[in-house]
């Protein structure tokens, strides 16, 4: 059935109903098996076992929720496709940059970190910004961020962000102690941080930048090696909403973000971005003055500008939530050749935990799920069995491997780009101030510096006085005017006082 156009997300169905000449097919239960009478008050006094659609819609209705994203359960998504408009082979050799004009179907999900599925898509978050790449030789996720620059470099901090970030185990509340605590301990979270509780803080889904933050490192044909960092810049101009507009949005509409997304390309408004790439060569590498590949950084755009390489274009909305947005499960494990991944640690717990997180969330088969099935390849795996979907289960094929029938073998081995050194690099002072430093002296405005402030002081006045204090000092380090604003509107503590003091 097609549905006759709409512009609307809300007439949807309305739509749906003028584009069929009453009901559509006759209703079954799950087993296809026709269902003779709808309302069950006929028999539910006698013989309930024997009514199939009572049993089948209540028994099935229990079973319908699955666990939420443990981080990032709160999104929006779509699907398109990306198109090469520069050559970028001499760095890497994958399939899908290999001529200029090539397109690969994509599937992006934006989402918000701390907020629960149901939770409002403008509050004050960093963002999700997740792409897959259907190609031919396996899918390829970039599963990046809002944000140039991640909290932690070391995995073992993970749990502990995202719990601070989280709730309160006996409250069950969002706990301003908590995470003040965290970012007060982990002063290297603080260059995303800062850009959080700044102006970018509350982006609008279709005009919303990309950063895929960790240095892959990536060869091409001839065996070199290069380093690069994924951005996606949105091609229409970048989009955020105040602290203010976001209150008045919050309480009328908890999924701004969702609809509007949806709505833009319904009203084919495609939302559309310039995926780029800053190329490091080894050298390059090796002469940098901290460390590369530390998440917590960003590579100056000066010193390694951005190369454009093509287009993502969302054009296609879901046809139903729950399977194609809900089920997607990236994993930035998911690499192709020519493509090597992340050298940092990060990057290597990564490898894990998102293949354990699909497996408890969607089960033992989840690449069988539409949405999540390398369409343009066919995988020809030794994996059997399981919970449903098993699809052909790869049919009659030899199930071990080595076999001497014929089976599945694998390419000759790649050739081996050994990582020299790289991964020893070792950073002599982790500065983890001096870039937040240097954008808040330099980079914002005096607005998007008074907004910055009134967005930490209405977070940092619920904190505990010792938190503050270590808060306060910090502050005091990227910049001592920064500190005295935020001890002073700390100290006065009502929105008056600050406005008097020109805080507000
Ligand atoms: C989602 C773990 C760091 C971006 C998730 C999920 C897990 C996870 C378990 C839920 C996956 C699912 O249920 O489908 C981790 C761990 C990290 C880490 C252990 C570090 C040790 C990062 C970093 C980024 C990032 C550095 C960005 C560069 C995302 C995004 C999602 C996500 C965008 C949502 C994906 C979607 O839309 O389905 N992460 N993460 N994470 N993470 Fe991470």
């Amino acid at each position: 059935i097609v549905t006759a156009a709409y512009d609307d997300p809300a007439q949807q169905l309305v739509a749906f109903k003028n584009s069929t000449q009453g009901p559509i097919g006759i209703m079954t239960t799950s087993n296809g098996a026709p269902v003779k009478y709808k309302y069950a008050t006929g028999t539910l006094n006698s013989r309930l076992l024997f009514h199939e659609y009572f049993m089948d819609s209540l028994t099935h209705f229990s079973r319908e929720r699955i666990p939420e994203r443990v981080v990032h359960a709160n999104g929006a998504g779509a699907f398109g496709f990306f198109e090469v408009t520069h050559d970028i082979t001499h760095i890497c050799k994958a399939k899908m940059f290999e001529s200029v004009g090539k397109r690969t179907p994509i599937a992006i999900r934006f989402s918000s970190i701390f907020g629960d599925r149901g939770a409002s898509d403008t509050l004050r978050d960093g963002r999700g910004f997740a792409v897959k790449f259907y190609t031919e030789e396996g899918n390829f996720d970039i599963v990046g961020l809002s944000a140039p620059a991640f909290v932690i470099k070391d995995p073992l901090f993970f749990t502990t962000f995202v719990r601070s970030i989280k709730r309160n185990p006996q409250t069950d509340l969002l706990d301003a102690n908590l995470m003040w605590d965290f970012l007060t301990l982990r002063p290297e979270s603080w260059n995303t941080f800062m850009r959080v509780f700044g102006d970018r803080g509350i982006p609008v889904y279709t005009n919303m930048p990309g950063f895929g933050i960790h240095t892959y490192q990536v060869v091409n044909d001839a065996g070199m090696s290069y380093f690069i960092r994924f951005h996606f810049v949105p091609d229409t101009e970048e989009k955020t909403l105040t602290s203010e507009q976001a209150r008045g949005i919050n309480s009328e509409d908890a999924d701004y973000n969702k609809r509007r997304l949806f709505k833009a390309i319904l009203n084919g408004d495609f939302p559309s971005w310039t995926f780029s790439i800053q190329i490091l060569s080894v050298d390059d590498v090796k002469n940098a003055d901290f460390d590369v590949f530390d998440v917590t950084k960003i590579l100056p755009q000066d010193k390694y500008p951005l190369h454009p390489v093509g287009r993502m274009v969302l054009d296609r909305n879901p046809d139903n939530y729950f399977a194609d947005i809900e089920q997607l499960a990236f994993n930035p494990a998911n690499l192709v050749p020519g493509i090597l991944g992340g050298l940092d640690k990060l990057f290597e717990a990564r490898r894990l935990s998102y293949r354990d997180a699909h497996y408890y969330r969607l089960g033992a088969n989840f690449n069988n799920i539409r949405v999540n099935c390398p369409f343009n390849t066919k995988p020809l795996t030794y994996n059997r069995d399981g919970h449903a979907p098993v699809k052909d289960n790869q049919k009659y094929l030899p199930n071990v491997y080595p076999n001497s029938f014929n089976g599945p073998a694998p390419v000759e081995p790649w050739r081996d780009f050994s990582e020299p050194e790289l991964l020893h690099i070792i950073e002599a002072d982790p500065n983890n101030l001096d870039q937040i430093k240097d954008y808040y002296q330099y980079t914002l405005t005096d607005g998007e510096r008074k907004r910055l402030l009134e967005n930490i002081l209405s977070s940092l006045v619920s904190a505990t006085q010792f938190l503050q204090d270590r808060a306060i000092a910090l502050f005091n380090s990227i910049d001592p005017d920064l500190g005295y604003k935020v001890a002073s509107g700390l100290a006065l503590n009502t929105t008056m006082e600050m406005h008097y003091l020109g805080l507000k």
